[in-house]
């Protein structure tokens, strides 16, 4: 059986900067305060008029370029969001029209921030299995759409992109194992309460702000490293890899402070194997990985035959990581 690889990766990030300085305008908070709890400079937001489809089919088009490949040639499309178009259709159906794609499967995963790993995993199954040769796994959120701008202990947080990669069979490296987990009984810390058939949209709903991203945030923190330790020894000890045999981490850039925690707890120097981008982009949930592993492959951080470990974690609460051969 042959191995799946990622053949190309690309991104988009809407051109809008909003940094720390503009949000100390905008509610009580200082940079000093986002920097050093956070490790966040700056965040992109997504004009009014951009949709997350519109994102979506800019990273795509970007990882197709990059794979060598056209529209035409990918068989299976899996959107990764959790702030989709509508309810339906689904994103991944969106973009496959836009794109100018074949009439081939297309759907959308709600996985929070490990939406990436998860859609990876999930696109390596149907490849391994030959029932297709080409997926295209897009991780595209607009969470300025759905961020309380008046809650300072979340809207600091959050920022809109998308990262997409083309995955297809190779000969050499490719996914090499992959780890998944869910705890649904630790749902209520991170949720979008109103808006779906518990609590349909209504004007109670808009006013009291349950359209927006609850969030307890230093409950998470602690879950978080435990999380994402665990993941990715449930997916290095089956390979036999020891931290020292990983290249580089490409892990959900949620908080500079988790990632620093987990380092130590991998035993692994943090500045040496952690791919960081967090400063420029804030936790754009699913795209956060996505655009991380693309952009470590166009800096030169990520070289063939490296090993790669990709960890995340987030709301539901999910987890999941994945080694890469590259
Ligand atoms: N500016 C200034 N002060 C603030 C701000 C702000 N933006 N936000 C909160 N504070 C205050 C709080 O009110 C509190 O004040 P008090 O002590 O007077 O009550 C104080 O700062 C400490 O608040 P904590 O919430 O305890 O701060 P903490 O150190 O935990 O940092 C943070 C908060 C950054 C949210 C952190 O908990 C975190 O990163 N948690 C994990 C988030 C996460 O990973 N989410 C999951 C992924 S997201 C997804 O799936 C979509």
């Amino acid at each position: 059986m042959k191995r799946t690889g990622i053949l190309g990766v690309g991104k988009y990030l809407p051109e809008n900067i909003l940094t720390n300085a503009d949000l100390e305008r905008m509610v009580d908070t200082t940079d000093e305060w986002i920097t050093t709890r956070t490790g966040i400079k700056q965040r992109r937001i997504a004009a009014d008029n951009e949709a997350t489809s519109d994102m979506a089919v800019k990273a795509a088009k970007s990882a197709l370029k990059s794979a060598g490949l056209g529209p035409e040639d990918i068989d299976l499309i899996i959107v990764a969001t959790i702030t989709p178009d509508m309810f339906f259709p689904s994103t991944a159906c969106l973009l496959q029209h836009k794109l100018g794609a074949r009439q081939i499967p297309a759907f959308d995963i709600s996985v929070a921030c490990s939406g990436y790993i998860y859609g990876l995993t999930i696109a390596d199954q149907f490849i391994k299995s030959g029932m297709y040769k080409h997926a295209l796994v897009v991780a595209a959120e607009k969470l300025s759409s759905v961020t309380d701008w008046e809650d300072r202990s979340t809207c600091v947080l959050f920022g809109d992109g998308a990262g997409a990669a083309v995955l297809g069979p190779v000969d050499e490296g490719g996914i090499l194992g992959a780890s998944l987990g869910a705890d649904g009984s630790k749902g209520d810390l991170l949720r979008l309460p109103a808006g779906g058939s518990r609590m349909p949209a209504s004007i109670k709903t808009v006013e009291n702000k349950l359209h927006t991203i609850k969030m307890e945030g230093n409950v998470l923190f602690k879950h978080a490293v435990k999380i994402m330790a665990d993941a990715a020894r449930a997916v290095t000890e089956p390979l036999g890899l020891k931290g020292d045999d990983i290249d580089i981490i490409i892990p959900h850039q949620a908080n500079i402070r988790i990632l620093n925690a987990l380092a130590k707890r991998m035993g692994v120097d943090p500045g040496e194997k952690i791919y960081l981008n967090i400063e420029k982009y804030g936790n754009m949930s699913a795209a956060s990985s996505a655009v991380a592993l693309t952009e470590a492959v166009e800096e030169g951080r990520i070289k063939k035959g490296d090993t790669i470990l990709m960890d995340a974690f987030g709301g539901g609460l999910t987890w999941g990581a994945l080694i890469i051969k590259w």
